[in-house]
């Protein structure tokens, strides 16, 4: 890959691993836990799609509690108060998956590192923190500047503007295939780790696609 100056990473199933939830979860809801946390995933990408199109922004944290309730009075199950809070809590400081650091850490000696997410930036800074990526990252970006979530194109600007680089020569760096697509869309140059999906029939395609975070060190250079 020529011409790569900066690497910009998405964060909920990119770096940080959303099924570490699952233990806590299948302690609450027992052999419900699986299904309840598909249906809190698709429900929370889902509604920051549509808050995006009504033009009715809250916060990431506020979409997920509200997700959550979603996938719980699906369940059927009773989502007390406590429960809530401490899943929201534990979702602050989602355990990044075991390669990142390693990678983070090789990757930053030639790159310029950064986060571009919808979370809430206290999220962000408590999972950064939490996972010890700090030292690796120039910036941590967040769409709730813009009052607004991903695949609108000005979020993707938010990386360009704050790293003075043109689209090309920034590096987007994701799991979700809708977000490949909205990335690759704007013009900025696609990486997508597919852990075990299929891309989007959306007309943009990744650029590069690796199943494993460690690949790319290869496919970018480091
Ligand atoms: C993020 C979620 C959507 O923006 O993956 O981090």
């Amino acid at each position: 890959m020529k011409n790569i100056q900066a690497i910009v990473f998405d964060a909920y199933g990119t770096l940080f691993n959303i099924n570490s939830l699952d233990e806590r979860l299948a302690h609450y809801f027992g052999d419900q836990a699986e299904e309840i946390s598909a249906t809190w995933r698709r429900k929370q990408l889902e509604y920051t799609w549509l808050r995006a199109l009504m033009q009715r922004y809250v916060p990431f944290s506020q979409v997920t509690q509200d997700a959550l309730a979603y996938a719980c009075q699906l369940a059927k199950v009773n989502l007390t108060d406590e429960i809530c809070t401490d899943l929201l809590q534990r979702y602050e400081i989602l355990k990044a998956y075991p390669e990142v650091p390693s990678v983070l850490q090789q990757l930053s000696q030639s790159y310029r590192l950064a986060i571009l997410s919808n979370a809430d930036p206290t999220f962000l800074e408590q999972a950064v923190q939490h996972n010890q990526l700090g030292n690796y990252l120039e910036t941590i970006l967040s769409a709730d500047t813009l009052q607004t979530f991903k695949t609108m194109p000005q979020v993707y600007q938010l990386a360009v503007d704050a790293l003075q680089l043109p689209p090309e020569q920034i590096a987007f760096v994701t799991s979700n295939p809708w977000d490949v697509a909205g990335a690759k869309s704007f013009g900025l140059t696609t990486v997508w780790i597919n852990r075990g999906t299929i891309p989007e029939q959306l007309g943009f395609m990744a650029d590069y696609e690796v199943s494993k975070f460690e690949g790319l060190v290869a496919v970018i250079g480091a």
